[in-house]
Order: structure tokens, then C-alpha cells, then sequence
């Protein structure tokens, strides 16, 4: 199966270069993606293949759920990164419907680690609880908790000091969150975003 790999590897590199002989001199000079992309580790959701972006063009860091720890090293580093260095324009938390690690923190039993990971998704869902509870079907239920993680994770990159000094030195980076559909491998837009505008108290 490696093996396997390695040749797809090799086509694709061929392929490629045909197509455009300095392709990989060029991108390996330097990248300068516009997008940062927080997304969930599900192999269905990969963020180049579902956004259409070629490499060089989305920066990316994935997670089991797509959660936003506020004390993430690796997370945090990216996301660093990503702005100060890369200075992307747009931030991207990136959530799915039928993602196996919402519907982890909605049972009882233990999953070990992942409990641990994933409690900030029970925290929401408590916060929720009533709204939630008004769904009548445990996918509804899931899917408007893998919303809720979404606008719950935008929020919280949003108040990390690496956006609040960008904003404070007028970069213009925004930050989004997004769903993806892996039925209709559609993308909507959760309508939560934030740029500094927002952070400034609706002053623009
Ligand atoms: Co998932």
C-alpha cells in the first residue's frame, strides 16, 4: 500500500511538471497562502480538496473536532504563524456535519483521551442544553452542536492576543466559520465572523 503511494506520488509530481515545469521551483521559493484553515482531522475533509485551493494557497491545521483549546501550543504556534509571518487574510474554523468526535462528546460512554479533547464540546452543549434540546432527532442534535463548536472556536481565536495585537496594528485578517456537508460536500458560512471592527466595539 506504500508502495502504492509512493507511485501516485510520483505520477502526480510528473503530471505536474508538465503541465508547468517551474511549479515546484516556484513554490519552493516561498508560500504566501491567503487562507489559514482550523479543521477537523476527518479524512473526508481535507481542506485543499473541498476548498479548491492548490497547494501553496490554504495554511492548515486540523484536530479531532475541530476544537479550539485557548491553551493549544500547536494550535497557537500555527495560528502565530500564520498571522504574524504569513499574514493571511482570512482565518477559517472549519467544523462538519457527521463528525465522529461531536458525536463522541454526546455519549456517555468513555473514550479515553478523546474525553479530555473533546470537553469543551461538553461545556457547550451544556450551555445550549435547551436549545438543543427543542431538536427532536440526536443527528439534528449533533449537527447544530457541530455549529455551536464552529461559532464557539471563532470566538475563541478571535480573543487570543495574536489577533487582538494583529487588530491593534490595523491587519486586515478576518476570521470565519464554515461547515462543511459531507452529504452535498458543500461549505456554508455560519455568519459568525469577526474582524476588528467587531473587536473595537462596532466602530466602522
Ligand atoms: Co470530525
Amino acid at each position: 500500500m506504500l508502495n502504492d503511494l509512493l507511485k501516485r506520488n510520483v505520477d502526480w509530481s510528473v503530471e505536474r511538471t508538465e503541465r508547468e515545469p517551474d511549479y515546484f521551483a516556484r513554490l519552493s521559493e516561498q508560500q504566501a497562502p491567503e487562507f489559514f484553515w482550523i479543521g477537523c482531522s476527518d479524512s473526508r475533509v481535507p481542506a485543499n480538496v473541498v476548498a479548491g485551493l492548490e497547494p501553496g494557497e490554504v495554511f492548515v491545521h486540523r484536530n479531532v473536532a475541530n476544537v479550539i483549546h485557548s491553551t493549544d501550543l500547536n494550535m497557537l504556534s500555527a495560528l502565530e504563524f500564520a498571522v504574524d509571518v504569513l499574514h493571511v487574510r482570512e482565518i477559517i474554523v472549519c467544523g462538519h456535519y457527521g463528525c465522529g468526535g461531536i458525536k463522541a462528546s454526546t455519549e456517555d460512554m468513555p473514550h479515553g483521551l478523546a474525553d479530555h479533547w473533546l470537553a469543551p464540546i461538553r461545556g457547550i452543549a451544556r450551555q445550549y442544553a435547551i436549545d438543543l434540546g427543542r431538536l427532536h432527532s440526536l443527528e439534528a442534535r449533533q449537527d447544530m452542536l457541530a455549529e455551536l463548536n464552529v461559532v464557539e472556536g471563532v470566538r475563541r481565536i478571535a480573543e487570543t492576543p495574536i489577533l487582538q495585537r494583529a487588530w491593534a496594528r490595523g491587519a486586515k485578517v478576518c476570521v470565519h466559520g464554515l461547515i462543511y456537508g459531507l452529504k452535498d460536500g458543500r461549505l456554508r458560512d455560519l455568519g459568525c465572523s469577526v474582524d476588528m471592527s467587531i473587536v473595537a466595539g462596532g466602530a466602522v
